[in-house]
């Protein structure tokens, strides 16, 4: 993952900085963007209150730094309950999961981010605490061993994962409210760049956010670090505010290209093309050949590149377009 792939586990433990704290929008109102998933939201979240129930459980899913946890955070603050997080991977025992659950009290979220890492004798656990409200504990050992049915208070469960494909189809299926969080068009990213500037006490003009947004590879989180990138060259250019101009050549040097490809993007479709001449490729041979984490690639470059229309899917693997070759300024070979 790339340095600004920040995990879960890092952002909600104290390390996250006050300033990263500031740019999380806390209600959906401020949540800028996905307008189809907060208006569903709204209607469930509202339904559940007036109710005086748990809500559903719900299914974040989508690449990272477009706003998952700070949706479950959202969520949380709409509703009015305290929020509970962990990780996947962080639960290693039954036991782990089980403690986690003992905490909580009626109407409260429990997020688990990285949900796909789940080990699965947890996960067991959890389809009957999702859809009864109950686990069985096993106490005592060999012929001493029973369970005790432990009930619990209804809670909603917010998981979250970037690889909703990896997900155990019996867990998936316990989730009333699944979510896919795509990517931000221009527009929105501009509106979080002017957000963000605000919170930040920096001047940036229309044009610059829009310069900023283009290259934001729709992406809040690269969003929010370029503009503090860009920040700096300000500071240090003595600027009083980022315009287009500013913005564009401090991009240029940070290697941010105008249709937002970072350097592994770009690594990747050059390799496709120099070395298989525009592919089929796997996923496999596009990790290994560039030096990354097959994970990686599937997670964050190839939804990018399929969706900006870099990259197509074919039944033989993935192919360079047209397109790729052009912005790229190759010639292809036939
Ligand atoms: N809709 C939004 N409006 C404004 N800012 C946003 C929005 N979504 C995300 N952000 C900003 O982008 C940053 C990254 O979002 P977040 O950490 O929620 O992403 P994520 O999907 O959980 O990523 P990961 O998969 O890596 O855990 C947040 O700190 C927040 O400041
Ligand atoms: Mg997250």
């Amino acid at each position: 993952m790339s340095a600004d792939d920040i995990t879960t586990d890092q952002v909600l433990n104290a390390q996250e900085s006050a300033v990263e704290k500031s740019l999380r929008p806390q209600s959906l109102q401020q949540y800028i963007g996905q307008s189809k998933i907060k208006k569903e939201l709204q209607v469930y979240i509202q339904a559940a209150k007036s109710r005086q129930e748990a809500l559903d459980h719900v299914l974040l899913y989508g690449p990272p730094g477009l706003g998952k946890t700070t949706l479950a955070l959202v969520i949380a603050n709409e509703l009015q309950v305290n929020l509970r997080s962990t990780t996947g991977p962080s639960i290693e025992k039954a036991g782990d999961l089980v403690a986690v659950l003992s905490e909580l009290q009626a109407g409260d979220v429990l997020f688990i981010d990285e949900i796909h890492r789940l080990p699965h004798n947890v996960e067991e656990i959890l389809y009957s605490a999702m859809e009864d409200f109950y686990i069985d504990i096993v106490v005592g050992q060999g012929s001493e061993a029973h369970a005790i049915h432990y009930p619990l208070p209804p809670f909603t469960l917010i998981g979250a994962t970037t690889r909703a494909g990896q997900l155990s189809a019996p867990l998936r299926s316990r989730f009333g409210i699944i979510e896919h969080l795509a990517y931000y068009e221009n527009s929105e990213l501009t509106q979080i760049i002017q957000r963000s500037a605000q919170v930040l006490n920096v001047q940036i003009t229309l044009e610059g956010a829009h310069e900023l947004a283009r290259r934001s590879r729709g992406t809040p989180r690269v969003a929010n670090r370029l503009l503090k990138r860009v920040r700096d060259f300000a500071q240090v250019a003595q600027k009083e505010q980022i315009d287009q101009d500013l913005a564009a050549t401090s991009l240029d040097q940070l290697q941010v290209d105008d249709a937002g490809l970072d350097q592994t993007d770009r690594k990747l479709l050059l390799m496709m093309i120099e070395l298989y001449h525009g592919g089929p490729l796997g996923l496999k041979t596009m990790a290994v050949n560039v030096g990354e984490e097959q994970e990686t690639i599937e997670a964050v470059n190839e939804p990018y590149l399929l969706q900006q229309g870099f990259l197509k899917r074919t039944p033989r693997g993935r192919v360079v377009t047209a397109k790729a070759y052009l912005h790229l300024g190759v010639e292809p070979i036939d």
